[in-house]
Formats: structure tokens, C-alpha cells, sequence
């Protein structure tokens, strides 16, 4: 009953995403919020709206959020802003908890696992109603492929297998680069993005972001990358019509703070008004700076 029901409400905000937000809640139950609908819309979808009441959704138990890579630079952050919104996350890496001396990281479950090897623990799928992966990496072309593409790809076909609805993927723009430059890394990146297309047609959201800049933690130091990229981003922030320009224009990507790209991905992962498909940087930039 639950099922059909969350089903059907499922469906309902998909028709009215335009002026609606659907939202699953951490204690599972689906909820509408922000509405500002037109009036045309208001009188072509009132009827539906009424008889649309809150309901469950098909698990009691999908509560949580999982990050896959929360121990890294944009997973910290990831974990961080889910937490500050209230959400359980679990987070998975290989080598869990990392060393990060902040109270925060106590609520956070931690788990051991690898991506290119679900079964140990995809269990933790069930619960779950999104998953942010921010699992990636540099190295040869063919380690590369593998971490960007092939990693992504194994979690992405586990979660769609255990029902999960909404799966965010941390992608990177393309810098139009040569071909042969850093060829493994954007060979992953597109693969993982056409598995998240075809398996998350209505639920996956592709980040696409330049340069990120924060604090990255490194054992016990930390490396203030906003130095650099606080002032590139405030130049290049307003300048999106340079990036059209022959030749140099994608190069003029901007680079985006790690909170504005933590606060996206939540909204992703949380907020069915966020249509699945790509988001450049200037649209990670709308959503998670408002
Ligand atoms: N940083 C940037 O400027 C930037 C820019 C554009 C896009 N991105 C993308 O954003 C994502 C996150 O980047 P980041 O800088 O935060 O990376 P990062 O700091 O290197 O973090 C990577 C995370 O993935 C985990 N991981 C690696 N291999 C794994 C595996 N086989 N199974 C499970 N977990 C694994 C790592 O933990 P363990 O080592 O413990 O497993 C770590 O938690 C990446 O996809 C990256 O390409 C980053």
C-alpha cells in the first residue's frame, strides 16, 4: 500500500516539479514543499495537490544518506552539510574515520569498503535514500579510468539494484583540454556519467565543477586552497560569457568554494525539484549559494 502510494506521489512530483519540491524527509516520509506555483499551473494541478497527501515512501527504512568518499576533500564537506541539515549519514571509504580532529566527525558512521567491490557492503543500500559519490582520483590514464569510471560505474549498477532514487555523482567540467591530456581521467568521468544517465534517468544529478577550493586536510596539515581560488572565483564568477570564447573560454571556468559544491549535492540528493542531468559550475554555484 505504502509502496503504491509513495509511488504514485513519486510520479505526481515529477509532473509538478516545475512549481513543486517533493522531498523524502530522514524519518522516510515524503513531503511537499516551496510553492510558487503560477496561477495556471495552480488551477491545472490543484485537484492532483489535494488528494496528494504526505505519505510513506517504500521503506520505512531508507533514511539515511550515503557518501561515498566522505573522508575525502569534497566528502568532509559533503558529511558536514548533511549533518548541519539535520540528515543520518553514513559514509564509505577504504580506509574510514580519518584524522580530522572536529566534533562533527563522531556522527558520522563510518564505513570500510571499496566501490570496486559492493557485495561486502551493499547492504547499506536499503537504507538509503541517495547516495553522493565523491570517489575519484588522478594516477596513471588506466588507474584513473578505473577510479573516475569503472568504481563509480560498480556503485552506481549496486545502488540502482537496491532501489536507491536519487544518486548524485562529484563529475568535473571539461576544461577543453587536448585529448591525450589527463585522457584516463575524463574517459572515467564520462563513462560514469552515461551508467548514472541510463540507471538514474529521473534521480541522477551530474556536478560539474571546475577548480574547488577550501581547506584540503593532508594527515595533519591542512592546505588553504581558497588563497588561490577565493580571488580566481570572485574574477571569473561573473564572467560566464567568456566561456564561450574560441578556444580559451572553457579555460575561464571559474573555481568554487567546497561548501557551495557540498551544499548542491545535498540539494540533489534531497530535493526532487533539482531536475536530474548535468549542473555546470555557475548552476552548483544557484543551488548551493541560495
Ligand atoms: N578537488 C578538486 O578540485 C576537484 C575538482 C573537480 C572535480 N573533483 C572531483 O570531486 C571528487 C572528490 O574529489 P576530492 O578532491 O574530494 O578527492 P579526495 O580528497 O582524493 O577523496 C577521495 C575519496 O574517495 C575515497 N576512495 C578512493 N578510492 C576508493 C575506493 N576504491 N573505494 C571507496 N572509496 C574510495 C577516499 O578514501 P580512501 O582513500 O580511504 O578510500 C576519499 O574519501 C572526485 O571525483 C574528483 O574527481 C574534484
Amino acid at each position: 500500500m505504502a509502496t503504491r502510494a509513495a509511488l504514485r506521489y513519486y510520479h505526481h512530483c515529477q509532473r509538478a516539479a516545475r512549481s513543486w519540491s517533493c522531498t523524502i524527509n530522514h524519518n522516510g516520509a515524503a513531503s511537499r514543499l516551496l510553492s510558487t506555483p503560477s496561477s495556471a499551473e495552480q488551477s491545472q494541478d490543484s485537484g492532483k495537490l489535494e488528494e496528494a497527501e504526505p505519505v510513506e515512501t517504500d521503506s520505512q527504512d531508507r533514511t539515511k544518506l550515503l557518501v561515498l568518499g566522505g573522508s575525502g576533500f569534497v566528502g568532509t564537506n559533503v558529511c558536514r552539510e548533511a549533518l548541519h541539515r539535520g540528515l543520518p549519514v553514513v559514509s564509505l571509504n577504504r580506509s574510514g574515520m580519518p584524522s580530522i580532529k572536529e566534533p562533527w566527525v563522531n556522527n558520522i558512521t563510518w564505513v570500510r569498503g571499496n566501490l570496486f567491490d559492493p557485495n561486502p557492503w551493499k547492504e547499506i543500500l536499503k537504507e538509503v535514500s541517495a547516495v553522493i559519490s565523491c570517489v575519484g582520483g588522478f594516477g596513471s590514464n588506466e588507474a584513473m579510468k578505473k577510479i573516475n569510471g569503472d568504481a563509480n560505474i560498480s556503485a552506481i549498477n549496486a545502488a540502482s539494484e537496491a532501489g536507491v532514487k536519487r544518486y548524485v555523482y562529484i563529475s568535473a567540467a571539461d576544461f577543453g583540454l587536448p585529448r591525450f591530456f589527463m585522457r584516463g581521467y575524463y574517459e572515467g568521468k564520462r563513462a560514469a556519467e552515461a551508467a548514472l544517465r541510463s540507471k538514474f534517468p529521473y534521480g541522477g544529478v551530474i556536478l560539474k565543477p571546475g577548480f574547488i577550493h577550501g581547506t584540503r586536510h593532508v594527515g595533519e596539515l591542512q592546505i588553504p586552497l581558497s588563497l588561490i581560488g577565493a580571488p580566481l572565483e570572485l574574477a571569473l564568477r561573473n564572467a560566464k560569457g567568456l566561456s564561450g570564447t574560441p578556444l580559451i573560454g572553457q579555460l575561464l571556468i571559474p573555481p568554487v568554494k567546497v561548501t557551495t559544491v557540498a551544499k548542491a549535492a545535498i540539494r540533489s540528493a534531497i530535493d526532487n525539484a533539482v531536475p536530474p542531468g548535468d549542473l555546470d559550475v555557475w548552476g552548483i554555484i544557484r543551488l548551493g549559494d541560495h
